[in-house]
């Protein structure tokens, strides 16, 4: 991800891409090349040293996102956090309350809000067209050839190791892969409501026997299911797989209110469902969106001096209901 970050900083107007950081030496002087950093560090500490850096982004294993944003914060950075934000909504929690301490942005990296079908959904959803939401379905499974591949391999070839997403401790598994794109989608269009508790489940279903005889950990979650209460009444069903006994990628979010329902199915057009007149009717919405991304809206608020699209609040609220499921039931439970 850190090279989709330095590319879309490349080409933002109003920024300038001072510095990259990598502790893999050979992948750090490709990318340096690549992106014609002017600094390259193999030790984050000594780049936040750099006076001329502003912001930073995150891209690094889930399990490291707390203690680079807090040292960020320290020196003074902005920051922009790879999804999902922290290992669990305490880390969270800590990171909101050093960025705020700091005087700080902090957004978090989540993608799919800049989608053109999301983004016509979220405004559509605003403007009352569902009504009431009183339920949504969000999820993100892939066919079984869709686990991790055991090690990584950069295309120079240079890095290769194991594969954190499967590791439980550094933060792999489907449901902070896959899971905290399509529930932060599903959220985001309900309107972030206040949660009342939530339950679920965490397989490591299929990562055992794909890595037997490898030496390599596998105890991350392979598949994940949900199912959260809002205080609000309304409830949302969550699923997400990194392999599956089905044929195709599926990325789903249905949202359903009290005057009608929206379906986005990845491949298919955005479907609305609604009541004219007392006829049902549906509707494929012509979208014409200008897609921003991730990285523009960053830069926007932090020079704008308002807060991002994706606030921390949210990251926080999405992470307790992977909390949840990782503890099997019930919103207060210990994070894994
Ligand atoms: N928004 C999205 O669509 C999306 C997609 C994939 C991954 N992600 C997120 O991005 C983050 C990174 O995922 P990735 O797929 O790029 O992982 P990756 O393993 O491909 O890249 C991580 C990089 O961090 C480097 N690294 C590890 N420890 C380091 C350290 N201590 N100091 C400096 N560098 C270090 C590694 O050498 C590696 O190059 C994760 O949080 C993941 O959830 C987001």
């Amino acid at each position: 991800m850190g090279q989709g970050h330095a590319e879309t900083y490349k080409k933002l107007p109003n920024a300038e891409l001072v510095a990259i950081c990598d502790k893999d030496a050979g992948w750090l002087e490709l990318c340096r090349e690549r992106w014609e950093a002017p600094h390259a560090f193999s030790d984050y500490r000594e780049m936040l040293e750099l006076g001329d850096l502003e912001a930073i982004s995150i891209a690094l294993p889930t399990f490291l996102h707390l203690p680079v944003a807090l040292a960020a914060f320290e020196k003074g950075k902005h920051v922009l956090v790879e999804k999902p934000m922290a290992m669990n909504a305490a880390e969270g929690e800590q990171m909101a309350a050093a960025a705020k301490a700091a005087g700080k942005t902090l957004m978090i990296s989540l993608n799919q809000r800049f989608d053109a079908d999301v983004q016509f959904l979220k405004r559509y959803i605003q403007e009352g067209h569902l009504g009431d939401v009183y339920f949504a379905r969000t999820l993100w499974r892939r066919p079984l050839g869709g686990l991790p591949s055991p090690t990584l391999n950069r295309p120079s070839g240079i890095y290769s190791g194991r594969n954190w997403f499967n590791e439980a401790a550094k933060g792999g598994g489907v449901l902070r892969d896959l899971g905290a794109h399509v529930i932060d989608v599903a959220l985001w269009l309900m309107g972030y409501p206040e949660l009342e508790d939530a339950v679920g489940r965490a397989y490591t279903q299929f990562l055992p026997d794909f890595l037997s005889g490898t030496q390599l950990i596998g105890d991350a979650d392979d598949h994940s299911v949900g199912f959260a209460r809002f205080k609000n009444g309304a409830s949302l069903q969550i699923e997400a797989s990194f392999g599956q006994h089905i044929d195709h990628d599926e990325l789903i979010t249905e949202v359903f209110g009290s005057k009608g329902g929206a379906i986005r199915w990845s491949g298919r057009p955005l479907k609305l469902f609604g009541q004219v007149s007392g006829a049902y009717t549906t509707t494929e919405p012509r979208l014409q969106e200008r897609r921003s991304s991730v990285q523009e809206e960053f830069v926007s608020s932090v020079l704008e001096g308002r807060p991002p699209l994706v606030t921390p609040e949210q990251g926080i609220a999405a992470t307790r209901i992977m909390d949840a499921i990782y503890s099997g039931g019930g919103s207060s439970a210990s994070p894994r």
